[in-house]
């Protein structure tokens, strides 16, 4: 069967960050299992639907990702598809604490599961779903930091032109 990891998140919506880790991930795992958190409290940008379909369109060329959604506790859900490894990225210094916290609260919750750290590709350092909505909200250009459909998908939710900008 090979290795296997979970990689979590909300992906609202998938960005290049996200891509380059799974990719990344993909060196040292056989297979990867995207889970979405089916979060209901949480206001999402794109419905768990969009956020499916954006992540299976991304990531088509590859044979070895199934996306699939979870809700309740993440060891849980890795439990019950018999995955004993949690891949998150490390971005900037400001995600180590939170990462921290829930690692332990993971390893607490079930010690049999072992999260696993990857450093974020230099380039996507600052980048987040977050920051990338802010940003296309008021028309900036975020065109080079998620997959072509999701930029197109961002246009037309806010419903308006970007600006040309540069890094
Ligand atoms: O992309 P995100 O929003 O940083 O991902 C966070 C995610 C989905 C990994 C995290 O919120 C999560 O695992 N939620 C499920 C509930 C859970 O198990 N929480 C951690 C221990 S209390």
């Amino acid at each position: 069967m090979g290795t296997i990891a979970i990689y979590p998140g909300s992906f609202d919506p998938v960005t290049n960050g996200h891509l380059d880790m799974i990719e990344r991930g993909l060196k040292l795992f056989d297979r990867i299992i995207v889970a979405i958190l089916i979060n209901l409290d949480k206001d999402s940008l794109f419905s768990l639907e969009e956020r499916t379909e954006m992540l299976e369109i991304s990531l088509k060329r590859f044979s070895n990702i199934e996306v699939d959604t979870f809700d309740g506790l993440l060891v849980d859900y890795a439990a019950k598809r018999n995955v004993h490894a949690i891949l998150r990225g490390l971005r900037a210094l400001s995600d180590f604490e939170y990462e921290f916290q829930m690692a332990m609260m993971n390893r607490r919750l079930n010690k049999e599961i072992q999260s696993v750290f990857l450093m974020t590709g230099l380039r996507w350092i600052f980048t987040s779903s977050s920051i990338i909505k802010e940003a296309a909200k008021f028309g900036g250009n975020i065109s080079d930091m998620v997959p072509q459909l999701v930029y197109e998908k961002l246009k037309e939710k806010f419903n308006r032109p970007t600006k040309m900008g540069s890094d």
